[in-house]
């Protein structure tokens, strides 16, 4: 049977990726810089009817990638290892972020073109993309929206798609990029190498803890994305015979910020002692927000014309997120 290859798949979106693969019975190969997964997601994973194969190495080792190829039939390969740096790290270490997020992806899509028989490549493209142009159009579309990408980490993402859609057509790969939207969820946690945790995780750790969280006293329009949705559409361009475009926008396609407050008390049914409330003038919330401008919001046309929605409303995603972080 031929496996599955997710990159940096001991982070929170690659975590999800396994999951949804394993759940489908698939073979599933995990390369990183981690030698373990988190116990919680080792054990749960134990019991799905896939198989796993975790690998430590570096996505900047080519031998190591040709090895790993060699040891495994990989056919469809997520190479999703990155840096997500935040205004700090891209000052002061430039250089390790475009060489883990584009440099890192060159070097495993030229193992896949060495070894062969890789049907499909999903490339980790992000809305950091669209950069300037989201506070100035309403809806980002991928055929429409200008991308003019603000941080370093937007910038290598873009580099990831052009490049990686480039080298694929040179190479005779059959890529997809996926912009993928802010997401949260179960399995987010601290990777060492992603600066921007959502403000979902701050909630739902509070919450677990039975605390109280202060919100924002306005949080500006966010297309957050349940990560459960964002898998089952990465597995969608994943599994598309004949994908009519090469960019995907994966996001919910709604803004959710009218919905915190309902998502909070949605949260509460499950975690009692959880408590919330918004931040009074002049006082500093506890929970950041990452826009402190609103911004347009993905359109997902494309991706829904491939037979994907999301599932999760705002309340939804987060009754789901509480009952996972309560069995957790
Ligand atoms: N989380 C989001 O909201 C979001 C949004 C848009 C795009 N993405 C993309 O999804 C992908 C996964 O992001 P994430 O949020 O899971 O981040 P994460 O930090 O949780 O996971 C990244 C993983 O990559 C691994 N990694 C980093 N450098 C490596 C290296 N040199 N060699 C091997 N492994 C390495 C890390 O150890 C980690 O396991 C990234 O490509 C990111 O750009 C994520």
């Amino acid at each position: 049977m031929a496996s599955v290859l997710v990159t940096g798949g001991a982070g929170f979106v690659g975590l999800n990726l396994l999951e949804a693969l394993l759940g489908r019975g698939e073979e599933v190969v995990a390369f990183g810089r981690e030698d373990a997964l988190p116990e919680a997601a080792a054990a749960a994973f134990e019991k799905l009817p896939g198989r796993l194969t975790l690998v430590q190495g570096d996505v900047l080792d080519a031998a190591a990638l040709k090895a790993l190829f060699a040891t495994h039939r990989i056919d469809r390969v997520f190479p999703f290892a990155a840096i997500t740096a935040g205004p700090v790290r891209e000052a002061s270490v430039p250089a390790a972020i475009i060489d883990v997020n584009l440099k890192g992806l060159i070097a495993t899509l030229e193992a896949a073109r060495d070894a062969g028989g890789v049907k499909r490549v999903i490339l980790p493209s992000s809305a950091a993309v669209y950069g300037e142009a989201a506070y100035d159009h309403a809806l980002l579309d991928e055929a429409t929206t200008p991308c003019v990408p603000i941080s370093l980490y937007g910038v290598t993402k873009y580099a990831v798609e052009r490049a990686g859609l480039r080298l694929a057509s040179q190479w005779g790969l059959d890529a997809i990029a996926a912009r993928i939207g802010a997401t949260f969820g179960p399995w987010e946690r601290d990777t060492g190498v992603r600066d921007t945790l959502s403000p979902h995780l701050a909630i739902a750790t509070i919450a677990k803890n039975g605390g109280e969280a202060v919100l924002p006293a306005t949080v500006h329009g966010y297309d957050w994305v349940y990560v459960r949705d964002l898998a089952a559409g990465l597995l969608a361009l994943m599994d598309a015979e004949a994908a009519p475009h090469r960019v995907f926008n994966l996001a919910s396609g709604r803004d959710w910020s009218p919905h915190l407050d309902s998502c909070c008390a949605t949260m509460a049914k499950t975690l009692p002692g959880f408590r919330w409330r918004r931040a009074s003038a002049g006082e500093e919330p506890g929970i950041r927000f990452p826009e402190i401008r609103p911004r347009g919001v993905m359109h997902i046309g494309r991706a829904r014309a491939l037979g994907w929605a999301p599932r999760f409303t705002p309340d939804a995603a987060y009754a789901d997120y509480a009952a996972w972080i309560s069995a957790t």
